[in-house]
């Protein structure tokens, strides 16, 4: 059948390169670095040199599209997804990497219609791994086809998650408690890339069996939910229940089994959502 949307695909991958390019270069220079939520949530000048590259590029082309994108949230603008053609940017997800010169880092272009997500497309910006996913496609990195695990014991499973940019001493104990029981179930390991988009494409590609995080937003997970979901994975919600892209937290596994019997390990902690002030 044909797809409708082809050409917003195809804008979407030359542009997550354009962008892949500018952020390699930038990785290794001297960077103007802001905080925002907390003093381990950080911006830079790229973040918003690459967004609004991104952003003006697709309103030119697609000009009756609607836009959620990280730092357009960080000064205000509001995270609706509405049934209108809407597209899901992080610029650079893992900027504390970036920050750091830490080789881990990605652009993020998710894109929903009638909030059902559509398509993804994530560059790994130093690896050149390009990662796509559009839904009944399949998901594919550099052209080659991706599958996710499908390990169903947690006690054989290498759990991948993000510590996130809330770190009052409330939510660091509960988010060192999860990796605790996680430990005690005995998953094989537990690892932090510093980037949810990149660590959720290890997942789709198979090299980890399970995710889970609280407080990552909709622009870490937009993108990626098609891709895992397009090798066979699952993306819910960490009640168990389906996904909530506004509700800032998910589980992420190859099987359904994985998914649940992670969900079910997990305390929740609660970091607010993205469509509420
Ligand atoms: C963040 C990174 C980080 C995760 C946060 C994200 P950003 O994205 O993916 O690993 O813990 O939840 O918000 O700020 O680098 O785009």
């Amino acid at each position: 059948a044909g797809d409708p949307w082809k050409e917003c695909f195809e804008v979407a991958v030359q542009l997550a390169l354009r962008a892949g390019q500018i952020i390699k270069k930038a990785l290794t220079e001297d960077k103007d670095v802001s905080t925002k939520t907390s003093a381990a949530d950080l911006v830079t000048d790229t973040d918003h040199l690459v967004e609004n590259l991104i952003i003006s590029e697709l309103r030119t082309q697609f000009p009756s599209h609607r836009f959620i994108a990280e730092e357009s949230a960080a000064s205000g603008s509001k995270c609706v997804l509405t049934a209108h053609p809407t597209w899901i940017i992080d610029p650079i997800d893992g900027t504390c990497n970036f920050v750091h010169r830490f080789p881990t880092v990605a652009v993020s272009i998710g894109f929903a219609v009638n909030q059902e997500l559509e398509f993804g497309v994530i560059y790994h910006c130093t690896e050149e791994r390009l990662y796509t996913g559009q839904r009944g496609r399949g998901a594919f990195c550099n052209g080659q086809r991706l599958w996710a695990s499908r390990e169903t014991d947690l006690s054989k499973a290498l759990v991948l998650t993000e510590i996130g940019p809330k770190r009052d001493p409330a939510t660091l104990k509960l988010f060192l408690s999860n990796m605790e029981r996680l430990l005690h179930a005995k998953a094989h390991g537990v690892r932090v890339i510093g980037s949810s988009t990149l660590a959720l494409c290890h997942l789709a590609a198979g090299a980890a069996d399970a995710y889970y995080q609280f407080g990552l937003h909709c622009w870490d997970l937009a993108a990626a939910t098609v891709i895992i979901r397009e090798a066979g994975g699952i993306v819910i919600d960490t009640s168990g229940g389906p996904l909530d892209l506004m509700s800032c937290r998910v589980v992420a596994a190859g099987t359904r089994e994985m998914a649940v019997l992670l969900a079910q390990s997990l305390q929740t902690i609660h970091c607010g959502r993205d469509d509420e002030e």
